[in-house]
């Protein structure tokens, strides 16, 4: 009898503590998940309507490998901006739609720089709003890049600049999207003698109203490998020269290193209160055009050769490489561009407010410009090379 009731009891306390421990377990699992919930909503305002997927619970130390809660459509990935902000999702953990429409070669770069899977790439067409529907419904960030230094005979500058960003931005809006970037440029101006700059400035108001809370960025001319501002100075010399309006000398410019604006990209992600603002993203110096490009050729240890340009001879030039059925050396609008002096806005929030000091083009031409020097400059150092004169105008 003793027995029995032993056993009893015994079996008795042993179902006690199963229950007290699986409803302390199942107490600490609702803890966790009410806590990851709090945590992405006070990140992501999103619409209640929007379930929330595993992708957007952060967690993890914040590599590759974790998860940072931004799952972001990128257009215009392909591009010299698009590596570096692909890079830079990729790198703390973030899932990263990349539309593409070229060939599947020209998206290589690309794969390795997310953890495995995190990269997914999908057929698009600017023109087609299904195909961007597809791109943007399980992304809670989009950014648009897309853009041509020329027009095409399929795309013009107002498709690439007003109508494709803007049936992005309406898109994103119907799907519940809450973060949007879009790139604009520092010198978008409705009244610029550059049909890319007027173009910009409509963009710019297009996606506005579509999307109000959208993060517009206005950088200055975008440094950095692959980029077309120094290395296009640096390619003229195979001109008999530098052909330059006046010289360069009534022209004033303030480039920006493309890992700043990569940078500052991210944080107007990451910062709640960059929603609907306009950020200009600027380096820290201003220089003559002139003193520039005189620069870019002493880094580049190859003789400056300047010489003036009248402005109708130069855009007859231009026309004639427009010709080209291949990236032009040059266009008209191009033209019109590099003579364009670089607005100042000092109204608008800049690359500091975004936590990030700008990198002087100094420290960082080398990267860009040692291609461009013969074997026997190869390694010389950049400090033997005086730095370029910076102006306050
Ligand atoms: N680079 C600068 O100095 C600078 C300065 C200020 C502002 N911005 C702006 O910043 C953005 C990114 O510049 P970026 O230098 O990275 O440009 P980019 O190298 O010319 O790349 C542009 C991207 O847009 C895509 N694209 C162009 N036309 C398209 C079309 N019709 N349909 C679909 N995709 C199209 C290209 O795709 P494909 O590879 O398939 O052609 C590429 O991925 C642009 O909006 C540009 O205007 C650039």
């Amino acid at each position: 009898m003793l027995r029995f009731i032993l056993i009893g009891s015994a079996v008795m306390v042993l179902k006690l503590r199963t229950y007290i421990c699986s409803s302390a377990h199942q107490e600490r699992l609702e803890k966790q998940c009410s806590s990851l919930t709090a945590i992405v909503t006070s990140v992501f305002h999103g619409p209640p309507q929007r379930q929330l997927h595993h992708a957007l619970i952060p967690h993890g130390k914040g590599g590759r490998s974790s998860v940072s809660g931004v799952v972001a459509t990128v257009f215009g990935a392909t591009g010299f901006l698009g590596r570096y902000v692909v890079n830079h999702l990729g790198r703390m953990g973030s899932q990263v739609m990349v539309p593409y429409r070229c060939d599947t070669y020209d998206t290589m770069h690309l794969r390795p720089m997310g953890d495995l899977g995190q990269i997914i790439f999908l057929e698009w067409n600017g023109r087609n709003k299904d195909s961007i529907r597809r791109a943007v419904e399980h992304s809670n960030v989009v950014i648009n890049l897309v853009g041509r230094e020329w027009e095409t005979k399929n795309f013009d500058f107002e498709d690439v600049f007003v109508k494709i960003p803007l049936a992005i931005a309406q898109v994103s809006k119907e799907a519940g999207v809450e973060k949007f970037i879009h790139v604009s440029h520092l010198n978008a101006d409705i009244k610029s003698s550059s049909r890319y700059l007027r173009n910009k400035a409509v963009g710019e108001k297009e996606v506005r109203n579509a999307f109000p809370e959208a993060t517009i960025i206005k950088p200055a001319d975008i440094f950095g490998r692959e980029d077309r501002f120094l290395n296009h100075f640096a390619n003229i010399r195979s001109f008999g020269g530098v052909p330059l309006i006046s010289l360069g000398k009534k022209t004033v410019k303030q480039p920006v290193y493309v890992v700043d604006v990569s940078k500052g990209i991210i944080n107007a992600i990451k910062d709640p209160s960059a929603r609907g603002k306009t950020f200009v993203f600027v380096g820290p110096n201003r220089y003559v055009l002139f003193d520039l490009v005189q620069y870019v050729y002493a880094v580049a240890h190859r003789p400056f050769l300047p010489y003036p340009l009248p402005h109708f001879a130069y855009r007859l030039v231009a026309r004639l490489f427009e010709m080209s059925p291949f990236e032009p050396w040059t266009t008209r609008d191009k033209v019109e561009r590099v003579h364009i002096t670089d607005m100042t806005l000092p109204h608008l929030p800049g690359l500091e407010d975004l936590g990030i000091q700008a990198t002087p083009l100094e420290l960082k031409a080398i990267e860009v410009l040692r291609r461009h020097r013969t074997y026997r400059w190869l390694s010389s150092e950049v400090e033997d090379v005086k730095p370029a004169k910076t102006v306050n105008v």
